[in-house]
């Protein structure tokens, strides 16, 4: 049952993380309280049995987690309905992925996306389009829980008067278990003869559906799995697992959970040597059997998010968002797991530059429906954050669409350039800050 919007274990789990922020928690995990991971399964190296994969894959439901408001880009609705490829969206292209692993393999192949109270509405009728996506009796999306945004100054919720929608927010990720449980679809998928999920960002185009991964992650018997991938020096993103020192259980451990003079652990690549993708494996057996013995409230670790109450407007008040991560429940699950996988399963688009890279001919779209990179290594992109920062600045900049970067090491940009089209970037690239406006002409080769 729910009020106004809210499920009472939502509730619940908010009073526990209100505890926790009242008390001075700042979710913060020290260097000193943990052990790198330095040696998991490789997904390149396990045996696995063909007809077991096809056999697990077909039991397989995927889930992807739709409710972020994309804040980082200045945007206040789904990531996922940005035009990727010409018009093609995440969420057309995420829709072309399952249906090319259904026609492949024969699997049915649910997608069911997690969303907010922001993304719902538009999500769903964005999928509308593709009506063959939708399995007869089972829901296409469940919606995530809300909580108010917290004053920094008191903590009290926010008022915001120009924008009362904007007083909340949803819970972060980790809201996925409690959202599972209380809407049903848990038991749905399990009634329907699912057994395992595939549980991945919407901003992810790397994590397409995958037999291999799933019949490794069914011969495991593990409860809980997660995908990482080697860190390499310009990997700057994505948290990484640890073995807690006190008791030897593997954690996560988030940028927002590591103190600003500790990040050079972080995102040190022989210290850490891989991070977490943010794509997990669920035995959905296991996981009801779990939520339900345990009750709404995992305890998964607070991480205390500062933002403004509009992400548009930095003068607007500083309020705190409590959130979990989904990745964190790594510690809740005995015997959970985790496989280091190739980078092409991870493509995150959390910054306008990420999202430069994924238009531009540096990437194919191959036709199992992923995006790959279609050059050796993806070009570093540096826009001005003055004036890229927000899809719309960006957008005013790049109304041709993306410059070619297939032979670009890289592309800085200082300054507020628009850029004209069939632009084409070579080597390390940069454009200089001319204090006024400046044009990049159509055809113009920038050469680094
Ligand atoms: P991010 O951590 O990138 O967050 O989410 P975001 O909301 O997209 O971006 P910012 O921080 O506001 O800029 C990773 C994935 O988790 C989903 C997002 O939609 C994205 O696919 N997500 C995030 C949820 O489903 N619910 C949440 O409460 C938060």
């Amino acid at each position: 049952m729910r009020e106004g919007g809210v499920t009472p274990a939502a509730i619940d789990v908010f009073t526990h993380y209100y505890g926790e922020l009242e008390a001075g928690a700042t979710g913060l995990i020290r260097e000193d309280t943990i052990e790198p991971l330095t040696d998991p399964d490789h997904l390149a190296d396990v045996d696995v049995d063909e007809d077991a994969a096809r056999e697990a894959l077909a039991k397989t439901a995927i889930i992807k987690l739709n409710g972020g408001l994309g804040t980082s880009m200045g945007m206040d609705r789904a990531k996922s309905l940005l035009p990727v490829r010409g018009d093609s969206t995440f969420l057309d292209l995420i829709a072309g992925q399952v249906r090319t692993a259904r026609e492949a393999t024969g699997a049915r192949l649910p997608l069911v996306l997690m969303n907010s109270f922001r993304t719902q509405e538009d999500s769903l009728a964005a999928l509308a389009k593709h009506p063959d996506i939708a399995i007869e009796g089972l829901p296409l999306d469940f919606l995530q829980n809300r909580e108010p945004k917290l004053r920094v100054d008191d903590l009290t919720p926010v008022e915001w008067p120009a924008d009362p929608s904007l007083e909340w927010c949803p819970p972060g990720h980790g809201d996925i278990y409690t959202a599972l449980l209380a809407s049903g679809v848990l038991e749905r998928l399990l009634d329907a003869g699912f057994r395992y999920a595939s549980a991945s960002n919407s901003d992810n185009l790397g994590a397409v559906p995958s037999a291999r991964i799933a019949g490794w992650f069914a011969a495991s018997g593990a409860p809980y799995a997660a995908e990482l991938c080697h860190r390499t020096a310009a990997d700057r993103k994505g948290g990484h697992l640890a073995v807690r020192k006190s008791d030897g259980q593997l954690i996560l451990r988030d940028t927002a959970q590591t103190a600003p003079e500790e990040m050079h652990y972080f995102t040190d690549e022989h210290h850490h040597p891989f991070f977490h993708t943010n794509n997990l494996w669920w035995d959905l057996e296991k996981l009801h059997a779990a939520l339900t013995e345990r009750g709404a409230v995992l305890g998964l670790p607070l991480i205390r998010n500062t933002k403004t109450v509009d992400p548009t407007d930095p003068s607007s008040p500083e309020v705190y968002q409590v959130e979990s991560a989904m990745g964190a429940a790594i510690e809740v699950f005995e015997g959970a797991t985790a496989i280091v996988v190739g980078r092409d399963r991870f493509l995150p688009v959390k910054t306008t530059n990420d999202l430069l890279t994924l238009r531009s001919d540096a990437y194919r779209l191959d036709e199992d429906g992923a995006l790959r990179l279609d050059v050796d290594a993806a070009p570093l992109v540096d826009l001005d954050s003055r004036f890229y920062k927000t899809m719309t600045g960006f957008d005013a900049r790049f109304p041709a669409g993306a410059p070619s970067l297939r032979a670009a090491q890289s592309l800085t940009v200082k300054g507020d350039w628009t850029f004209g089209a069939d632009v084409v970037v070579t080597g390390n690239a940069s454009l200089e800050d001319a204090d006024v406006p400046g044009t990049v002409a159509d055809g113009v080769t920038l050469e680094g």
